[in-house]
């Protein structure tokens, strides 16, 4: 069992859990996850460690409410407890000294590049951020993320923050502008993945993207995650979650991810109604 520390809703129906999880903190590094199930019943979900504390023995994550089990973990609170935990998962990022680094974060795809930052920092690097969100009230971690980059740009979908559009639009204005890139990393939904590897082929910038696919175990027997990397099968969970954007088969991953889109409609319906009675 993990009690809930800290509850907060961090934008609309986005909340932060600082977790009780004393063994996963003491071996968690950044770019790894956990995969929680909330009761026996539950299901399993991977969810990406957002921060640790290895002397309070916690761990936090940030998740959207969009589905049953996220929308039921949303309505936890401070005291209750998760039944599993399982982490911590994946590979740690490579966070060695690169030159110039930018890190961009999508919606709830924000929270994992915290982390890195921090530790692409401490590497010795130049870290320029970017996140972007559909509106204003979904950027999270924006101060955090201005205090540890050395320069922080913002991009919203409707233009209420920072620039009127995409973060790829950034990205774009900045390797034309700025000096030399050496290294991009970027986090969040696929069609951005892409659309960043998109970009920054063109102009041959070594480009690493987190991959999010369906996981169920996390420890490589199940295959719910296989990727493919270059033409060859991967397994997000032992082989990742990081890989080279430029090789990834991003099609395929979005296909794989909506494959359980009419089941999981079903559960939330369920859900919901059952909420209702
Ligand atoms: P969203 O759809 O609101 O998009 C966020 C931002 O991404 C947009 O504001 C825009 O700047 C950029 N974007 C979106 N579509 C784009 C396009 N076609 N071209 C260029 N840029 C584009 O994001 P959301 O609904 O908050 O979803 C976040 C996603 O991040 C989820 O799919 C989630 O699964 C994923 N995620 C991944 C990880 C991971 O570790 N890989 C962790 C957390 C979240
Ligand atoms: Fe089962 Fe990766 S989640 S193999």
């Amino acid at each position: 069992m993990h009690k809930i520390i800290t509850k907060k809703e961090i934008a609309p129906a986005v909340k932060l859990f600082e977790i009780k999880a004393p063994l996963v903190a003491k071996k968690a590094r950044a770019g790894q996850f956990v995969i929680l199930r909330i009761d026996e019943n539950g299901e399993r979900i991977p969810l990406t460690i957002a921060n640790f504390d290895a002397q309070r023995g916690s761990i936090t994550i940030i998740f959207h409410e969009v589905g049953k089990t996220t929308k039921q973990l949303g309505g936890l609170n401070e005291g209750d407890n998760i039944a599993d935990i399982v982490g911590p998962l994946g590979n740690a990022m490579v966070s060695k000294k690169y030159g110039t680094v930018v890190c961009i974060g999508g919606g709830v795809g924000i929270a994992p590049i915290y982390l890195k930052i921090k530790a692409f920092k401490r590497a010795g690097n130049e870290v320029i951020s970017i996140i972007g969100a559909r509106t204003k009230e979904l950027l999270i971690l924006e101060e955090g993320i201005r205090k540890t980059s050395d320069e922080l740009y913002i991009a919203t979908d409707d233009g209420s923050k920072g620039h009127h559009g995409f973060v790829t639009d950034v990205l774009q204005e900045l390797i034309d502008t700025k000096k030399n890139i050496d290294l991009v990393l970027a986090v969040g939904p696929v069609v951005m993945m892409r659309a960043v590897g998109n970009v920054t082929k063109r102009h041959g910038i070594k480009t690493v993207v987190s991959l999010n696919p369906i996981m169920i175990d996390g420890t490589g027997m199940c295959g719910a995650c296989r990727v493919t990397i270059d033409g060859k099968s991967r397994f997000a969970c032992v082989d990742g979650p990081e890989f080279d954007a430029h090789l990834v088969d991003f099609e395929e991953l979005m296909n794989r991810q909506r494959i359980y889109l009419d089941e999981e409609d079903v559960a939330l319906q369920k859900f919901e109604d059952h909420k209702c009675h």
